[in-house]
């Protein structure tokens, strides 16, 4: 069984967490290994896109002390913001001491969209095509016979009418999906393309766009956590609990009722969300779509979280969230490193994968609330933040966490002062 305590894993070198990660997840190096060459070769990554001239890579951190459904999961983010792993770990260490995370998911349903255009009479049409709906369904559920064999396939046929000042009246025709393990564009895609023709011979209309929707609103991850009040005491008691529970509220409150703070509050859960969504080889950019279009599913855009408190005044956050993510199809097929993200979960389904990303978003927006309420972002941030600033002013080596520290000390973290601070740090050590 995993176990996702490791202590002291921050001051150990790569070398070593590499080892103790083998350990707490029982994976052999072999099946870790694509993260210490980087995974992709070149020839694959021909394949994958065009005009291919190399690679780009971004570090892989694990993120710590998840219990998620009971279960110990280590979770690996791609990322290249400092604090996003430590703060994520952290939150999901004072979670653990409320019971760890508990995630549910709808089923694994997608939408196709068809438009249907060139109609003479746009409700005739609509009540022809539910006249049809169980034969087109029937059509839509053979396209994809090895999803069909895991349980997936054609659920539904919904159809609304559209009214547009450019082309009038037209109708939108959505095909649910059940994907199952995939992500689901191909499937959802290629039985729209099979549907048109049926539909236009129905309808007399033209269809026109026929594509997947990234408002996967029917394919929900859910997480709630209760963090116990004592657990949220910082340090010295500068903040107790109740001051630093009721700081995450007030916080929630602001961006529950402003389109401004909802952005970045938001942001801040899409770090943790992207950050496991890119390890594992999904489409973030249709996880970021889907995201923002449901946190403006209201008509106005809000926060995607919610910060209150229980009947014996522990916090309780929850999200809930689309998350179109597969563990069968495309890249987490077929990047190795993915393949690692996947394996070191131990996932057995795209929605278990969902359960565990939408709990990292949670573990992110609260480690965001935490600082901005209590002692700032700039604090903690800067520190590591520091170490990048100081890599950009030429520092290396041991010398990166000197410069760093040389100007957390200064209060001033800017390429400039990493410069004069890597020169004072030289002085110190002796190097003219
Ligand atoms: C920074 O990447 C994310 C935050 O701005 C999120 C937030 O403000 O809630 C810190």
């Amino acid at each position: 069984m995993t176990t996702s305590r490791i202590s002291g894993f921050y001051n150990l070198t790569i070398e070593e967490r590499r080892a103790k990660l083998a350990d707490a997840s029982h994976l052999s190096p072999l099946e870790l290994a694509p993260w210490t060459t980087g995974g992709l070769s070149a020839e694959s990554a021909d394949h994958m896109i065009e005009n291919v001239v190399g690679m780009h890579s971004l570090p892989v951190g694990i993120g710590l002390n998840f219990m998620v459904n009971g279960r110990d999961v280590l979770v690996p983010f791609v990322v290249e913001e400092p604090s996003v792993v430590a703060g994520a770990s952290f939150m999901a260490k004072l979670v653990r001491a409320g019971g760890g995370f508990h995630a549910t998911t709808t089923d694994p349903l997608m939408i196709g969209q068809m438009q249907l255009i060139n109609l003479v009479n746009v409700e005739e049409a609509k009540l022809k095509i539910y006249e049809h709906k169980a034969e087109l369904l029937a059509i839509a559920d053979e396209i994809d016979p090895i999803l069909k064999k895991f349980g997936g396939g054609a659920r539904d046929l919904e159809v609304r009418v559209i009214e547009s000042s450019a082309i009038g009246a037209f109708i939108v025709i959505h095909l649910i999906y059940d994907v199952r393990d995939a992500m689901g564009a191909n499937a959802v895609n290629t039985a729209c393309e099979k549907l048109a023709p049926q539909i236009e011979a129905i309808t007399g209309g033209k269809i026109h766009l026929k594509i997947l929707s990234n408002f996967a609103d029917r394919r929900i991850a859910r997480v709630r956590a209760t963090i116990p009040v004592n657990e949220l005491t910082m340090a010295a008691d500068e903040f107790n609990g109740e001051a630093v529970r009721d700081g995450i509220i007030a916080a929630y409150a602001f961006a529950a009722s402003d389109p401004y703070r909802a952005a970045t509050h938001n942001k801040g859960i899409m770090n943790g969300v992207d950050a496991v969504v890119l390890a594992t080889g999904n489409d973030w950019r249709a996880i970021e779509a889907g995201a923002h279009a449901y946190a403006a599913r209201s008509g106005k855009y809000t926060s995607l979280s919610t910060w209150g408190k229980d009947k014996d005044g522990n916090l309780v956050g929850t999200l809930e969230m689309p998350m179109a993510v597969g563990i069968v199809g495309g890249a987490t097929k077929v990047h190795p490193a993915a393949q690692a993200a996947v394996k070191l979960m131990g996932v057995k389904t795209a929605n278990e994968l969902a359960q565990i990303i939408v709990s990292v978003g949670l573990a992110q927006n609260m480690a965001a609330l935490r600082a901005l309420a209590t002692e700032g972002i700039q604090r903690g941030h800067m520190s590591l933040h520091a170490r990048q600033v100081a890599i950009a002013a030429g520092a290396s080596g041991k010398l990166i966490e000197k410069v760093a520290a040389q100007m957390v000390a200064e209060k001033v973290v800017r390429i400039d002062r990493g410069g004069r601070a890597g020169k004072r740090v030289h002085r110190k050590i002796g190097n003219k």
